[in-house]
């Protein structure tokens, strides 16, 4: 009994001292004001809801500046939960230090990433490998993300957008506003399975499709765990109702990949059993797929199915969401800008005349110099991914005064970033004309990052931009957009990838 009373009372003290003891990341983080901290929930409570996260980051800069420090709950109860240093954070705005975090090979993506993403994408996913090991995916994956590499990259994004269209102008028809944002989505989900499986899921055709709902369901679930710091442990995640029903779903989106991978490969090796490694790579290679299964042909041991399949569902997560966000806010921001939205209306008639129909080709892309402004513009007031967050291998000098001590994340937030006045005056105002080349001239180079920058750059930029501006050409060659109702101003939702929290109602007036 004795024994046991001591043994209580030791275990008490020991944990009282856990309690209390401060960390180098403490002694560090108190440098920083920042908000108030709460027992327990230090100042999650500051950005813990989705329709406020955003503002809040900015309401930081505002009132405490550039380096802003910040713990996610009592760090010492979340350390119960996970084994490393979690939940302390630098957030740094300026574009000095967004350049030193985003060019740094030290840093990786935040241990979050692999918090959400394992179960799904696999542990070898480029968007949580981590040093030597991601540098070495990312070369090994480059071809994929070519531009060239998908001769009929034009040809089908013309497809799926005049698919779009004709739904469009059957909504239009009915005579009400159009709900865009499902259909947008649906749309670049299509594009982007065409780029990377030569195939395309059928979103917007098969209104019965269960892949879209199962994709964006299991985001959605992901991101909540975000915020459930409880839920963080597998152990945890698996017993609870929600975790319970994201593994339904995941299993279905592997299985879903497994099988349109098996499809691929008897569909190859039916035909010609025999094929050759450069035969195949001569013959097909036009997709992120089939780069795969020639990788796998050719001896390359990690290319396993399994591979291949978590493979596919990262780069179509990674690249559907954020192009069918960038679309979404450009609708807004050209519907509630009439001024900006009547210059591109001019720019597409000088490029396309009357014409209506006709496919977005190469040698038009270069020409639509506006709406690439636009897409840019739109990117730095809706930046699709708001908030990166990053975790250094080892203690990371931000300047000879400020070492950040390993263990505390450094967020950058090109939601906030795109907002300070000096490098964008008047931040909230959307105007195109900021990207012309002469108004760029001088900009520090890391005032705007909405792709990131540096060493982890979103490897499908060139492939968004053309979808966008196909897209984009095709919705307003075809209608003026005006807003349902006109004073709208959409509440955005900070989670993994930005979206108007009630979607997006638009009139399409024909022209
Ligand atoms: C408007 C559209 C897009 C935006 C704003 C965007 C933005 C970004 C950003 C900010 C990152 C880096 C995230 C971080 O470092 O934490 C990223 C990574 C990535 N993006 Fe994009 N993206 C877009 C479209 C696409 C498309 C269309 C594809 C594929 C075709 C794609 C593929 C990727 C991949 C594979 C990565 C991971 C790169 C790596 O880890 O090395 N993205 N994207």
């Amino acid at each position: 009994m004795a024994v046991t009373s001591i043994l209580v009372l030791v275990s008490l003290g020991v944990l009282l001292w856990q309690l209390l003891k401060k960390s180098r990341s403490d002694i560090f983080l108190q440098r920083f004001s920042g908000p108030r901290k709460l027992p327990f929930l230090g100042n999650a409570w500051f950005i813990a809801r989705p329709t406020e996260r955003l503002k809040n980051l900015q309401i930081l800069q505002q009132e405490y500046g550039n380096r802003v420090g910040m713990t996610l709950g009592s760090q010492k109860m979340l350390t119960v939960f996970h084994p490393d240093d979690v939940a302390k954070m630098l957030t740094v705005f300026h574009p000095d230090d967004v350049a030193k975090v985003l060019a740094s090979k030290e840093m990786n993506r935040s241990w979050f990433l692999e918090l959400l993403f394992t179960d799904w994408l696999g542990s070898t996913c480029l968007l949580t490998a981590k040093g030597k090991e991601y540098l070495r995916m990312r070369k090994m994956y480059l071809p994929m993300f070519s531009y060239i590499h998908s001769e009929n990259l034009e040809l089908n994004f013309n497809t799926h957008s005049k698919t779009l269209l004709s739904v469009l102008k059957k909504e239009a028809g009915k005579g009400a506003a159009v709900e865009v944002r499902w259909l947008l989505t649906l749309c670049t989900l299509d594009n982007i399975s065409q780029y990377f499986l030569g195939k395309s899921m059928g979103c917007l055709t098969k209104f019965d499709n269960e892949y879209p709902a199962a994709v964006h369901n299991e985001t959605k679930l992901i991101n909540q765990r975000i915020y459930l710091p409880w839920l963080w442990p597998k152990v945890c995640w698996n017993i609870s109702s929600i975790g319970k029903k994201e593994k339904v779903i995941r299993e279905y989106l592997q299985d879903f990949m497994d099988k349109v991978v098996q499809e691929r490969k008897s569909e190859i090796f039916t035909n010609t059993p025999d094929i050759s490694v450069e035969q195949m790579k001569d013959k097909f290679q036009k997709t992120g797929l089939d780069y795969s299964l020639s990788e796998q042909l050719g001896g390359n041991t990690e290319f396993t199915d399994r591979y291949i399949r978590d493979l596919m569902n990262s780069c179509i997560l990674a690249g559907h969401d954020t192009v069918a966000a960038g679309l979404t806010f450009a609708l807004y921001l050209l519907a509630a800008n009439p001024k900006e939205q009547a210059k591109l209306h001019a720019e597409l008639d000088e490029v396309f005349g009357n014409d209506r129909d006709r496919n977005v080709e190469s040698s038009d892309l270069t020409k639509l110099k506006f709406l690439e402004c636009c897409i840019k513009e739109t990117e730095r007031l809706y930046p699709p991914i708001p908030i990166m967050p990053r975790t250094s291998e080892n203690d990371f000098e931000l300047d000879k005064n400020c070492v950040v001590p390993k263990g505390v994340d450094i967020v950058v937030s090109p939601w906030v970033t795109h907002r300070l006045p000096e490098f964008f005056p008047e931040p909230e105002e959307f105007r195109p004309s900021r990207f012309f080349p002469e108004n760029c001239t001088g900009r520090h180079p890391y005032a705007y990052f909405a792709f990131s920058a540096g060493v982890r750059i979103c490897m499908g930029i060139k492939i968004a931009i053309v979808l966008e501006k196909i897209i984009l050409a095709d919705i307003f060659r075809n209608f003026t957009v005006e807003l349902e109702d006109p004073t709208l101003k959409v509440v955005p939702v900070g989670d993994i990838v930005v979206f108007p929290r009630d979607g997006l109602k638009v009139k399409l007036n024909p022209r």
